[in-house]
Formats: structure tokens, sequence, C-alpha cells
């Protein structure tokens, strides 16, 4: 089926235009969608035009290593699968899908809190590195239990994401009516209904479709429901005696997730964390929010090397990659990209995303004249347009 598919998807956003054709509006606009007027959602993809490439050809880049050493494992290329919620909504057993396809592609399958299955559903259908991604909630020793959960069950990281404290405000979402689980009222019947193929394939999954990792009530909830009971839950007061808190508890790699700031960042550093995710959830969370590429050179300089920088958030093109790259990160993490993959062929689809941006990263850096990772980190490959 891929094989048919691939002749029309060269591109990331030629999967996003066939993900739209098969998901259902609201569904496709959760995945599409950020906080109110999408400012920071596509700043982020075009802050990336805010660097000129300036390519030396004469390097004789012929062969290129994309391996990636990071936090003791040496991952296949630069590209991790990053932690988004519902995937068991865009095809049966999503999330077991998508970190199928990360294992196979030589990299990392973060789950999120927000899965369909549980993490130990995921653990054991899944031996590949995965790291699971948490929250700071109200009630400490649930994040405690979660995080001892996740050690039990074999993931490797845990990500601390600090910028979901408060549900964003995503206006289609509110418009569409998006429920978890689904509702089954007249319009979202009707805009099922006129995509029949993904209807078919989730005929039986539907109604068993909640926060795997949480304790769920039976009864469809409306955004607002969900948004209040989500709140309910997180604590806007976290602090940083909460990420110290969840140091002392977890043994593994704890990574910070939700950085702009670069005080932030440093402080992350002399806490003991072992990455830092410059990221602002994908344009979902606070409308305003500077694009990540942007925030990422002044995040590295204050790390200086101490840890790992990862950045996600506007990853479309290899040439996004290799920029973040040559900026200082160590890798990065695809959110929507995944999931557009994931919605039109299930694992496969993963993989081609993966596939996707790998070969147009190899081609870049073939074109630009870098070798290896360390080489676009080095070899003065960026021009800001705004000197
Ligand atoms: C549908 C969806 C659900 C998400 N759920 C989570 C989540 O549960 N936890 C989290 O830390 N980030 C979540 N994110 C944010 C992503 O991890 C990531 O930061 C963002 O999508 C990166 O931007 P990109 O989509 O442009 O690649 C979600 C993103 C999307 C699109």
């Amino acid at each position: 089926m891929v094989a048919h598919l691939k002749r029309d998807g060269y591109s990331i956003a030629a999967l996003r235009e066939m993900a739209k054709k098969r998901l259902p509006r609201p569904v496709f606009d959760f995945i599409d969608g950020g906080a109110e007027d999408e400012d920071t959602l596509r700043q982020n993809q075009s802050a990336f035009q805010t660097w000129d490439l300036l390519p030396q050809p004469l390097n004789g880049a012929a062969e290129r290593d994309l391996s990636t050493p990071l936090l003791g494992h040496t991952l296949r290329s630069p590209l991790l699968v990053g932690p988004t919620g519902l995937a068991g909504l865009f095809w049966p057993q999503g999330e077991i899908h998508s970190a199928n396809a990360a294992a196979a592609q030589g990299t990392v399958y973060c789950l999120s809190h927000g899965s369909v299955c549980t993490m130990e559903q995921l653990a054991q259908s899944h031996q590949g590195l995965k790291w699971m991604q948490v929250f700071i909630y109200k009630d400490r020793g649930f994040t405690r239990e979660l995080a001892t959960r996740a050690q039990e069950s074999g993931y490797d990281g845990l990500i601390l994401t600090i910028d979901n404290q408060l549900i964003g405000k995503r206006e289609r979402d509110l418009v569409n009516g998006f429920t978890i689980p689904p509702r089954f009222d007249f319009n979202q019947m009707l805009a099922f209904a006129r995509k029949p193929a993904w209807w078919w394939s989730m005929r039986n999954e539907l109604a068993k479709i909640t926060f795997g990792n949480y304790v769920q009530s039976q009864t469809p909830e409306s955004v607002a429901a969900l948004a209040a009971r989500m709140g309910s839950l997180l604590d806007p007061r976290m602090t940083w005696d909460d990420v110290a808190m969840l140091r002392a508890h977890w043994k593994g790699h704890l990574i910070l997730k939700g950085v702009l700031h670069p005080k932030e960042a440093l402080e992350a550093v002399q806490r003991g964390l072992d990455a830092i995710i410059v990221s602002n959830h994908g344009g979902r969370q606070l409308n305003g929010a500077m694009a990540s590429v942007l925030a990422l050179p002044d995040v590295v300089q204050a790390v200086n090397g101490a840890v790992p920088v990862l950045l996600d958030g506007g990853i479309r093109r290899g040439s996004d990659v290799f920029k973040a790259l040559a900026l200082g990160a160590t890798a990065v993490l695809l959110g929507r990209p995944h999931l557009w993959g994931l919605s039109v062929a299930g694992q496969e689809g993963v993989e081609w995303a993966l596939e996707l941006l790998n070969s147009e990263l190899d081609r870049t850096m073939g074109l630009a004249g870098a070798h290896n990772l360390q080489s676009i980190r080095e070899g003065d490959f960026l021009r800001s347009r705004r000197n």
C-alpha cells in the first residue's frame, strides 16, 4: 500500500495532505491546530528561513554519516519520535505502530502521558528505546507513581513537560466540538461518515479511545470538560522544587521539555537534568511564544555543551534538521510529521516520514559539504538574514 502511496508523497507537506484526506475534520484539526491565532505554530516553521545555508561543496562529502550519539546510545539519525497524545485515535494501536517504526528506524520513541494504550502495554509489545513523558500533578504522588511505573516497565528516559500546566486555547477543537472519547452526535457522525476508510479501520476502536494511563470515566467529555479535568490534575504552581523531587525519584535519564529561556536551561543543567528539549509544544500552548528554533542559539550558549540540547517545532524538511544541528542541537523530535505518516499508513507511514526526512538531511549534507553531524556543527554553514 505504501509503495503505491509513496508515488504521491515526496514531502512531509504531501503526507499532511494525505492525512487531511483520510481523517475526519475534527481529528485532523486536533493534530494540525495550534493555540489561539496560531502565530507560534506558523512561526515555528517560518523561522527556519531566518538562516540561509552557505554550502561548501569542495568539502567533498560523498560519504555521509547520520549516526547520532545520545545519552549512551547511538541512534541511526538525529530524528526522534516526540510525545503526542491520542495516537491511537489516528490509527488502531497508533502508539505501538509509531514505536515499532521508531525502533525499525533505529531511534527513540517518546510515549505521551496521554497515550491511548497504557505505558505497560506499549512496553510489552515494544523492545526498542523508549522515553516516557509526564507532568507535575497537584498530587505529586501521582507524578512519582507514573515515574515508578515507567521505571518498572523499562523506559530509559523520563520527559518532564513544563509548558502544559494549563491547557492552551485551541480554537479549532473548541469550534469542532472535539471530544474524548469521540461523541456520536449528528455532527461527529457526519464528519466520520465522510471518511469511510478511517471509520472502517477504527470501527472497533472508537469506543475504547481514552487516556490509558489515567483512570477514566466512561462518559464522553467535551474539550471544555476535558480541559477542566486535566486542569484539576495539573499544577500551575509547579517550581524547581518539583523538578528536584523528580530528579531524586527517577534513576534514569531525566529530560526537561518546553524550555525556551536560557536561564531555565542553565538551571536545568545545575539541577542535574540529563537533556533539554527546546520546545513550545508545537504552538499548541502559549500563542506568541518564541519560535523554538529562534530560542535555540541562546539555550545552546547557556548550556555550553554540559548536556544535549534537543529541539522540536516546525521541522518539515531535512534542511530544517540541518539548520537546527548547525545551531547546536544534538537532535530533533517530530510531532505532527510522524502523526501524519501514522494517519496515512500506520507503522509504514511513520517510517516513511522518518525516511523522507533522513534522506533529505542526507542530501542536504551532501550538497552543503558536511560528512557527519559534528561537521554540521563546526562547519560554518549558516548565515542569518537578520544581520
Ligand atoms: C496531536 C499532538 C499531541 C501532543 N501531545 C503532547 C503530549 O502529550 N505531551 C507533550 O509533551 N507534547 C505533546 N505534543 C507536542 C509535541 O511533543 C511537540 O512538542 C510538537 O508537536 C513539535 O512540533 P511539530 O508538531 O511542529 O513537530 C503534542 C503535539 C501534537 C501535534
